[in-house]
């Protein structure tokens, strides 16, 4: 298995970097690639560490080089937010960072699967599968955004709230990846029952849970450390269901679903080839279906904007 992080060297991908190489299977290949000058320092200090995971560092001309005969790609590559910003601030800069590194993922490893973290990933999602048609490669049961971050803030703070342990927690969370778009099903939460003010108050926290983050490290950027372990969470499921392992995971993938957006959370069977299976997500609280029913003209258009950026 080779997984290749490109933009290693930020605070997103130096913790998922680490994550993966006490992590991945035995006999990984771990690649690093960023355009900061630091990525081979990082490359070799992770390579200190005792696993059977092979690391190695690419710098900004070898981009080839680190994506040839990747099995999985995981893209944290472009610039955080500051406080005051909303996610679709950094269209600008990340929309063209996001286009020209899925380009080479077209060139040097067509098959690989390829989770978008790049913020914003109800767009650069789009902006990936409409690079991936241009050249010829796209799949879409291979293209993820990675929403994971969203589960697992949920499951923490649900669990916060009762005082149980957030092992035993799962907290559905469909939709997209920004503000209103966010959408956890608390009334599909085993286990608990909330009341209304509650699943209200709830909601608007996980839904906001990423600028907490921005306003607490003041101008520091974004989550970094959380996010690290919710793509090192994804990563492992796709790499273990790739080895044949059962696993669903929540993920921002294409539904051909008028209904909803063409771009949607949904649980999802990951297998050997990516999605296996994108499951129903089941029964809507009347607020829940509000909830949805208010924001996907929103999701809606974040997912246009990434087309047309594409298309022109
Ligand atoms: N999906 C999520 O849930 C989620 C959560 C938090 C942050 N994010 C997003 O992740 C992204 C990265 O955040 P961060 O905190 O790690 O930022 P960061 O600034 O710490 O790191 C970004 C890294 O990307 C590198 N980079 C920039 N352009 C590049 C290019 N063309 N090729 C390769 N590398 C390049 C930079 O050199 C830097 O090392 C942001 O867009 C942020 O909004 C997503």
């Amino acid at each position: 298995m080779k997984v290749a992080v490109l933009g290693a060297a930020g605070g997103i991908g130096q913790a998922l970097s680490l994550l993966l190489k006490t992590q991945l299977p035995a006999g990984s290949e771990l690649a690093l690639y960023d355009v900061a000058p630091v990525v081979p320092g990082v490359a070799v200090d992770l390579s200190h560490i005792p696993t059977a995971v092979k690391v190695t560092g690419h710098g900004k001309d070898d981009l080839g080089v680190a994506l040839t005969d990747a099995n999985i790609v995981l893209i944290p590559a472009g610039v955080p937010r500051k406080p005051g910003m909303d996610r679709s601030d950094l269209f600008n800069t990340n929309a063209s960072i996001v286009k020209a590194l899925v380009e080479g993922v077209a060139e040097h490893c067509p098959e690989a699967c390829l989770g978008i973290i790049t913020n914003p990933v109800n767009t650069t999602v789009a902006i990936a599968a409409e690079t991936l048609k241009a050249k010829g490669v796209y799949d879409k049961n291979k293209l993820f955004g990675v929403t994971t971050l969203d589960v697992i803030r949920a499951e923490t703070f649900v669990a916060e709230l009762k005082d149980v342990d957030p092992a035993n927690i799962h907290v559905p969370v469909i939709g997209g990846h920004s503000g209103t778009t966010i959408l956890p099903l608390l009334s599909q939460v085993e286990g608990v029952s909330f009341s209304e003010d509650e699943v209200s108050k709830l909601t608007t926290r996980i839904q906001n849970a990423g600028t907490e983050v921005v306003e607490a490290k003041a101008g520091g950027g974004s989550a970094t450390l959380s996010m690290g372990q919710a793509a090192a969470r994804f990563c492992l499921s796709l790499t273990a269901a790739m080895q044949g392992e059962n696993v669903v995971e929540y993920t921002y993938v294409q539904t051909d679903d008028s209904e909803d957006a063409s771009f949607f959370a949904h649980p999802v069977r990951l297998g050997p080839n990516g999605v296996e299976e994108i499951l129903p997500y089941g029964d809507l609280s009347e607020f829940e279906q509000k909830a949805k029913e208010d924001m996907l003209e929103g999701l809606r258009g974040d997912i246009k904007l990434g087309v047309d950026f594409v298309n022109g």
